[in-house]
């Protein structure tokens, strides 16, 4: 059909109806998924692995539901009320306080459609125009940061962020860490937004790292958002050991999705209870309600602790294995004479993979790669929202233009695959010097 209309569009239509950097990642994702072939190696998307112990669990519920006419009524027959299921909150609070012993209760808590939806609901709420110049930005301490958020702001240029610290390790390895001589809190910062842990790199924030945080945000009075989307108490993919934090200075966005239920598009916002009124106002607004069906698999879970054994028994150590499967095969197939370095792995699902002054950017590397059947992320579209208002210098930084983020959640044999094409692709462009 002819694209016949050509519109104008409103500030919001453009910033958000006209393609991203995540849209193409879940366009490739979706489509890989759907097609389900052989040819195509995907390594690409945040999509978690099905893994049998778990999709039994999620079965025997979707039973259970079925099997009750009032349950299945519950879930597909009713709106439930904007800030989510009253029992599904109060179990995610109950569990909290017991596991580490947070003040909480259900007025700290509100269900979102996906961490997604919360951050955009987040950082469009405490950032942007308040009416005063300069406005308010997000401050990201530390870059490359989750793709996602890069284009999730309304009204523009809304993120400020800082070029970390690059710790050498080896020959082959590398861990980012928070630059603090160059934060700076100036007034135009907003909250601060970490992930932990950290989508692409793996990178875990130390206890110390997010005391630091935290100390800064008090100070400037601006809250410290914690993206626990690969966090605890779930998904846990998180190898090293830490403390969760959490106080009325924070808000924390915990997401069914890396447990394998992303089709639900479910989240929980932890929060003091003037933002989680917020969020049940921005929910009723823009959705009326949220999806009852990841609330209502997971919820007796929660209370049964079965959630907490699937994590620990199950879904952390697959990945932590996965992490050193897919590690052993790129040392296997990278030539050690060549510049290349993998982010210590610490969590989430993916490599980070950086080659030092690589002659191609990341992005011909990533068409490169489709070509011959790869699919992976390239790494400058996650380097976002460095220098002033603006300017956007993330083009400056060669660094940005010299990393890959792969997915390890994968069978065995697609990495193996995958990782044999990326070395030999990678092998030519530094040959073609
Ligand atoms: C760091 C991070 N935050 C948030 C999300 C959003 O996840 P969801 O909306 O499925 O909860 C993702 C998804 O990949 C992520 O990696």
């Amino acid at each position: 059909m002819a694209n016949s209309k050509n519109w104008p569009l409103s500030t919001f239509g453009r910033q958000l109806a006209q393609g991203s950097g995540i849209g193409d990642l879940m366009d490739d994702l979706g489509h890989a998924l759907a097609q389900g072939g052989d040819n195509l190696l995907m390594l690409g998307g945040g999509q978690p692995a099905y893994l049998p112990e778990v999709d039994l669990v999620w079965r025997q519920r979707c039973e259970q539901i079925v099997r009750q006419a009032s349950d299945l009524r519950a879930v597909v027959g009713n709106y439930e009320p904007p800030l989510g299921s009253t029992v599904f909150r109060e179990s995610i609070a109950r569990l909290l306080r017991s596991r580490y012993g947070w003040d909480l209760t259900l007025e700290n808590v509100a269900i979102t459609a996906g961490g997604q939806t919360a951050f955009f609901y987040l950082f469009n709420a405490f950032n942007g125009d308040f009416g005063v110049q300069p406005s308010k930005r997000v401050l990201f301490p530390l870059v490359p940061e989750y793709i996602g958020y890069a284009n999730q702001s309304v009204t523009g240029d809304m993120f400020c962020s800082v070029r970390p610290h690059l710790d050498l390790i080896g020959d082959h390895e590398f861990k980012y860490r928070v630059d603090f001589d160059a934060l700076s809190l100036a007034s135009t910062a907003a909250p601060i937004c970490v992930p932990r842990t950290t989508n692409p790199t793996g990178n875990v924030l130390t206890d110390e790292e997010i005391d630091r945080l935290h100390e800064l945000a008090t100070q400037a009075d601006v809250p410290l958002m914690v993206d626990q989307a690969y966090g605890a108490p779930f998904p846990d993919v998180i190898f090293p050991e830490i403390k969760p934090r959490w106080d009325e200075q924070m808000i924390l966005t915990l997401s069914l999705s890396k447990l394998g239920l992303p089709g639900t598009r479910t989240a929980a916002v932890i929060a003091c209870p003037k933002i989680i009124q917020a969020i049940g106002s921005m929910n009723s607004i823009v959705g009326l309600a949220n999806s009852n069906l990841g609330q209502a698999i997971v919820q007796p879970l929660l209370d049964s602790g079965e959630i907490c054994r699937l994590t620990r028994d199950h879904i952390r150590p697959f990945y932590q294995k996965k992490s050193q499967f897919a590690q052993a095969c790129l040392h296997h197939c990278f030539d050690s004479s060549l510049p290349y370095r993998v982010h210590v792995s610490e969590g989430a699902f993916f490599l980070w993979l950086w080659f030092k002054d690589l002659p191609i950017h990341s992005q011909e590397l990533y068409e490169r790669l489709k070509r011959r059947g790869v699919l992976v992320v390239p790494g400058h579209h996650f380097f976002f929202g460095l220098g002033s208002a603006g300017e956007d210098q993330s083009s400056q930084w060669q660094h940005a233009g010299e990393c890959l983020r792969v997915s390890f959640a994968m069978p065995d044999e697609t990495i193996q695959a995958g990782m044999e094409i990326i070395a030999s692709e990678v092998k030519k462009a530094y040959a073609q010097a």
